[in-house]
């Protein structure tokens, strides 16, 4: 397509010109800055599906979300609904089948596994239903891991990873296995270790899920707290309406959607 140059602009009087760069001078000066973060994730288009012998199984087509920073979500859904995939797509341990995921700035699905597993260290930090927590090491030293993968001297790291179990309550069990805590103290230390990096996001799959109502109650509270004082990012799967409804919003994945729950004393499956 072929543009024509613009007319020529009648010469304008000294006056009018005069006028027109105090006018231009006063437009120039800066504006007030107005912080406006993008939004911490930013998800667009978002399908997975699986081939199956049975056909293509089409967990979610042309998801958008966006997350702000500070934001806690919760995401609710019936078991088999996607919920697992939707978060570890968020969170780069999955690849979508289409559609794009940005995460603090960086285009997740165009990450190389290598680059991958270097961003999930820096970024975000994972809690599971179950701890994940390796056996044959202590408290301090399961905590201490994600440090050391980053190539932090262990002494270094072993000092930090008890600060952070203080963080957590539990500064007098660093020398415990994990066979030797009970299942909340597990799930503690296993936020102590997720969070260990400093990450800005926090994506939580049931993650009181395997814990009795109280001690689910607690570490809910600990998660809260985490939140907040570490200026956190949180996305959390859940079963349990009681603890979504403290969140900032709820989500709900079904059939393939995700909405926004207007009414959050809806039931979650
Ligand atoms: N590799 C795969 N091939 C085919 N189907 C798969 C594959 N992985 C997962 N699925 C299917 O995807 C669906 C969604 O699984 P997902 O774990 O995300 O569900 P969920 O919402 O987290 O459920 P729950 O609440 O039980 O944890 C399930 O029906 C599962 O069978
Ligand atoms: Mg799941």
């Amino acid at each position: 397509m072929m543009y024509s140059p613009p007319a020529a602009a009648p010469q304008a009087s000294r006056a009018a010109r005069e006028r027109e760069s105090r006018a231009s001078a006063t437009l120039d000066q800066p504006e007030p800055a107005i912080e406006k973060q993008p939004p911490l994730i930013q998800v667009e288009g978002l399908s997975k599906s699986y081939r199956t012998a049975r056909g293509e199984l089409v967990l979610f087509r042309d998801l958008n979300l966006a997350v702000e920073a500070g934001e806690m979500v919760a995401i609710v859904g019936q078991s088999g609904a996607g919920k697992s995939t939707l978060l570890h797509i968020l969170g780069a341990l999955d690849a979508p089948s289409a559609g794009t995921v940005y995460c603090a700035s960086t285009n997740v699905a165009s990450l190389s596994p290598r680059q991958a597993a270097a961003f999930r260290n820096r970024e975000i930090g994972y809690v599971w239903q179950f701890h994940y927590l390796l056996p044959e090491f202590t408290a301090e030293e399961n905590v201490a891991m994600p440090l050391v993968a980053r190539g932090m001297n262990p002494s270094e790291a072993r000092k930090i990873a008890a600060n952070w179990l203080r963080e957590v309550d539990l500064e007098d069990r660093g020398a415990h296995r994990p066979g030797e805590l009970s299942g909340g103290e597990q799930q503690r230390v296993a936020l102590a270790r997720a969070l260990v990096c400093s990450p800005r996001l926090l994506l939580a799959d049931e993650p009181t899920g395997d814990l009795d109502g109280t001690t689910a109650a607690r570490v809910f509270e600990l998660i809260e707290r985490l939140h907040a004082d570490h200026g956190l990012t949180s996305i959390l799967v859940t079963h349990n309406m009681e603890l979504a409804q403290r969140c900032t919003r709820i989500l709900r994945l079904a059939n393939g959607r995700l909405t926004q729950l207007t009414d959050a004393a809806q039931p979650a499956t």
